[in-house]
């Protein structure tokens, strides 16, 4: 589907990133993403950060231009919406441990709603640069997780990354699954502390995108299009992937070390 929402909300949820509510009708999964754009703007690749029900949301930061214009959307303006794209998590897992990065927990953040429709017990590390940055912290609480945090100026929880706290919760108990999402230097981190422990983990990439169709090749990560084989990535397609962790592109094309 291709269409024009009007955006009904508008939540400034840190200093950093911005919510934006609208309705949007077709059935989407925990994972998946829409390209979004404005009227006579470029068009950029969004996580869907609420799936369940018609009305959808995503959350934005700014990283360049059109991330910045989406952002300044006020409530009653029109957004461009196609999509949803990708694939998604498995939300069936019972017992979760999802560690998020920065913006990354806004992928995150509906697959642990959807899994504890299932019942699913979440135990959440969140990280950021500083306390003020945590995304989400109180939705993943009102969702029943335990949530632990850390922030790089040590102003709230663990002084230094959320890899620490993930590692920490690895070696105290038992999991089914991992789920992450955020810097790839951090998900690299994950996956090797996630395999030490042997617990299944799915990490959500991202990518430069153009048709998010598989045609076009802009998102291309290894032998994979992260915009139809992704964007959630099991550990052993991950680490088969020489880039995972150490080279994107830009919107050429080329290759540039993280
Ligand atoms: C599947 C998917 C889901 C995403 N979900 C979210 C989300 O929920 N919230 C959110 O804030 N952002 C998300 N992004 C990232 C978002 O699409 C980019 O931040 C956006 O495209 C930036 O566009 P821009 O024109 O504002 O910045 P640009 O001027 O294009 O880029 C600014 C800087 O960001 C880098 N960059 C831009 N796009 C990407 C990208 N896709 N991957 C890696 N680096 C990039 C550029 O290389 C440059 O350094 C997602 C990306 C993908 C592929
Ligand atoms: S964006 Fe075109 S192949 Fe993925």
């Amino acid at each position: 589907m291709r269409t024009i929402v009007r955006v009904t909300e508008r939540v400034q949820e840190t200093p950093s990133t911005v919510t934006l509510r609208f309705p949007y009708p077709p059935s989407a999964a925990p994972g998946q993403f829409v390209m979004v754009w404005i009227p006579g703007d470029d068009e950029i690749p969004m996580s869907l950060s609420y799936t369940q029900g018609v009305s959808k949301g995503i959350t934005v930061k700014v990283m360049g231009e059109t991330s910045r214009h989406v952002q300044a959307i006020e409530p009653g303006a029109s957004l461009g919406i196609r999509g949803p794209y990708g694939n998604h998590f498995d939300v069936r897992a019972r017992r979760v441990l999802v560690v998020g990065g920065g913006s990354g927990a806004a992928v995150l953040a509906p697959a642990a709603a959807e899994a504890r429709t299932f019942g699913a017990e979440l135990v959440v590390a969140l990280g950021a640069i500083r306390a003020d940055e945590l995304l989400f912290r109180e939705r993943f609480r009102s969702l029943g997780a335990r949530v632990r945090v850390a922030t790089d100026d040590g102003s709230e929880g663990h002084a230094g990354y959320v890899t620490a706290v993930a590692e920490d919760e690895l070696a105290r108990h038992r999991f089914d699954a991992v789920w992450t999402c955020g810097p790839e230097v951090m998900m690299r981190k994950v996956l090797a502390a996630a395999e030490a422990h042997g617990v299944p983990l799915f990490g959500s990439m991202e990518r430069h995108m153009k048709c998010a169709l598989g045609m076009c090749d802009a998102c291309a990560f290894g032998s994979y299009h992260v915009c139809s084989d992704g964007p959630v990535f099991p550990a052993d397609r991950l680490k088969a992937t020489a880039d995972f962790g150490r080279f994107h592109r830009d919107p050429s094309g080329r290759r540039v070390p993280f």
